[in-house]
């Protein structure tokens, strides 16, 4: 089939590669020029393990191509998707204008029935207003399908390869046919695809990002009681996955969400509610208390240092707001970063692969080395702050020799405490007691 993307950002490269992968013919459109250029002289503009063998390979058997202009993407294009931003207004409401402003220029270029998904997370209604727009500009026939993004960022090849559902609002049967025809290959081994209503699939999307938000919330503040009454929340974790109604995943206390949806689709949800004069409550706390949690690893290393941070220096590891990504966005390690300089510190980060993005924003406040035991030399303590791999089971006899003090604050829980009793570490981590 042929199919169009608009927009070549994460979840559009992913969609447009990952379509191409089955066999579809994709052009993707994006109005920067000069990387259109760069992805068709074969470079990925993101890291997404997995991605760029698929992005060459379907370049090389010319089903993968870019374009900066529309009109060439969509003119044989069945399917066209757009997953273009969606940033949080000034008033924390989705901002539309990139969407309806190209749903307005396809309307303006299509000669035939064409089928346009909207891919990127928008609030309930948009697709209404999509047709709204478009239906000012044409006669001609068109549908306008909600179409979800569920990819975890690290993981999207595998995610959209093989998803666990795939959800698509339409009432238009033309439509569903296409759709259906299009995930059939996703979704061979029995997975659903679920047909809804536009409006329903819209606020799937936001449901099933708040629903993990206020999981993720809720375990953090059973570790902060875990804390307070000398409990061990990995145990208690254990306790309640078990239990098949509540699920093993997903329950991890650490330092906040972060990343370039929960935080934002969190809002964009407490905000629509209150657009329909509705008090969600539970949205609310949930962003309560994902602000107070971003804020328990400095206040551990404040307490620790009796609140006098001024030339004490720190061995930070991670800065993506999790691991395999370079992704930074929202990502706890800014706010530790921020708050550790305003106390007078320094610091030496290492992450294997966020640290250009770092670089880009804070320049030279911090010292980026190229391996995280590098970081160690003449630190009062290390920070975890993402739990990468290679973080999981560090040289320990380097890092006693290392570390001026063999002090750790970990906001991962990445370490066994019996483990660190006995290497002799004080060792204070999240919702587990201390270890000194
Ligand atoms: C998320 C959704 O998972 C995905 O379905 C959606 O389409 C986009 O948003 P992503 O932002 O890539 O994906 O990150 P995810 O892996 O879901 O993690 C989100 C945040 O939650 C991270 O900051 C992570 O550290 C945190 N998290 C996750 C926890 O603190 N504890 C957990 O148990 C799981």
């Amino acid at each position: 089939m042929k199919i169009a993307v608009v927009g070549t950002g994460y979840v559009g490269l992913v969609t447009g590669t990952c379509l191409a992968e089955t066999g579809n013919e994709v052009i993707c459109v994006d109005i920067n020029k000069e990387k259109v250029e760069k992805m068709r002289a074969g470079e990925l503009p993101i890291y997404e393990p997995g991605l760029e063998q698929l992005f060459h390979r379907n370049i090389k058997q010319d089903r993968l191509h870019f374009t900066a202009n529309l009109a060439e993407a969509i003119e044989e294009a069945k399917i066209i998707f757009l997953a273009l931003p969606t940033p949080p207004g000034g008033d924390g409401a989705a901002d539309l204008s990139y969407v309806l402003g190209a749903a307005a220029d396809i309307a303006k270029i299509i000669k035939e029935y064409k089928v346009i998904v909207t891919k990127s997370t928008v609030p309930v209604g948009t697709a209404d207003k999509v047709r709204a727009v478009m239906a000012k500009e044409t006669s001609i026939e068109f549908a306008v399908v909600s179409n979800p993004e569920f990819l975890r960022e690290g993981v999207a090849v595998e995610d959209f390869m093989k998803p666990d559902r795939v959800v698509v609002g339409t009432t238009d049967e033309r439509a569903r046919k296409l759709m259906s025809e299009l995930y059939g290959p996703y979704v061979r081994q029995g997975n659903p695809v679920i047909f809804m209503d536009e409006r329903s699939s819209e606020l799937t999307k936001y449901a099933a990002n708040s629903f993990l938000a206020t999981k993720i919330s809720f375990m953090n503040e059973i570790a902060n009681m875990c804390e307070l009454v000398g409990a061990d929340v990995d145990m208690v974790r254990r306790g309640i996955g078990a239990d098949a109604r509540i699920g093993k995943r997903f329950l991890f206390a650490g330092i906040g969400y972060g990343g370039s949806c929960f935080p934002k689709d969190v809002q964009a949800l407490a905000k629509s509610a209150e657009q329909n004069e509705y008090d969600f409550k539970i949205l609310n706390a949930v962003m309560d208390v994902n602000e107070i949690q971003k804020k328990v690893l400095v206040q551990k290393v404040k307490k620790y240092f009796n609140n006098d941070l001024n030339g004490k220096h720190f061995a930070l590891w991670g800065l993506a707001f999790k691991p395999e990504t370079d992704d930074i966005r929202e990502a706890p390690a800014l706010y530790i970063i921020d708050e550790l300089l305003q106390a007078g510190a320094t610091i030496t980060a290492h992450d294997p692969e966020a640290m250009p993005n770092i670089k880009a924003l804070l320049g030279d406040k911090i010292k980026y080395v190229e391996s995280a035991y590098e970081a160690l030399p003449k630190a009062d303590a290390l920070l975890i702050v993402t739990e990468w791999s290679v973080f999981r089971n560090p040289d320990f006899d380097r890092l006693t020799r290392d570390l001026k003090s063999k002090v750790i604050f970990d906001g991962r829980n990445l370490y066994d405490l019996d483990k660190m009793i006995d290497l002799g570490f004080y060792y204070n981590s999240i919702g587990r007691k201390i270890v000194m």
